[in-house]
């Protein structure tokens, strides 16, 4: 599936610069889910290295006056040579559903399947419900879990004790 960016925006690889930015808008992009907990955990899910040995593969997204607008942080497994890993995505609430994500998503498949990635991994809370909508709408399935939340199978203490995670895959 080929997908058009929405017009007026502009896609670079992310830049060691870009981290601080990127943190200063967690808070509003993801509603606060979690409150404070919620928004440590996510500084911590992306660390400067992210943004100084990922970027080849990641992607940042801007209006053309700068304004960030979405970002994808992704890497091809070092482990699995069939696998590549969205790590975080996200899309600024004034720029969503327009299809952004999901050009990001696409974007990062087409260049996962050019190094020989067949399989795509992803993982999120299991309260962001956005997200596991988001993910199944594009065809990402969800891997049986130990548990269930609201319904949707989750994996207890995956990154962690009291961090559990909905574990996505789909073919490249
Ligand atoms: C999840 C997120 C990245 C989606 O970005 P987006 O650019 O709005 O997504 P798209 O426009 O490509 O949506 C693709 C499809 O996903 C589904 N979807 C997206 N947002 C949804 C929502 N709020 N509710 C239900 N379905 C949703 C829909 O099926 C949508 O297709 P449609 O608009 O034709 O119905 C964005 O909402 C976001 O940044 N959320 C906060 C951060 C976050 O939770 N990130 C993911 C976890 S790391």
């Amino acid at each position: 599936m080929t997908l058009e960016l929405p017009a007026g925006v502009r896609v670079r690889e992310p830049r060691e610069d870009d981290h601080g930015r990127v943190l200063a808008v967690l808070d509003l992009w993801w509603g606060g889910l979690k409150g404070a907990s919620g928004a440590w955990e996510r500084r911590l899910l992306l660390p400067r290295f992210l943004f100084q040995h990922f970027t080849p593969s990641s992607r940042l997204v801007e209006a053309d006056d700068g304004t960030l607008l979405a970002f994808l942080i992704g890497f091809l497994s070092q482990t699995d040579p069939a696998s590549a890993y969205i790590h975080f995505v996200g899309v600024a609430p004034s720029a969503r559903r327009a299809g952004l994500g999901s050009w990001l998503y696409q974007d990062f498949f087409t260049r996962a399947a050019s190094h020989g990635r067949r399989w795509i991994h992803a993982i999120t809370s299991p309260e962001n419900a956005r997200s596991i909508a988001f993910h199944t709408s594009l065809g990402f399935t969800i891997a049986p879990g130990g548990s269930a939340v609201d319904g949707i199978p989750a994996h207890p203490d995956y990154d962690g004790p009291g961090l559990p995670r909905v574990v996505f895959r789909k073919a490249s």
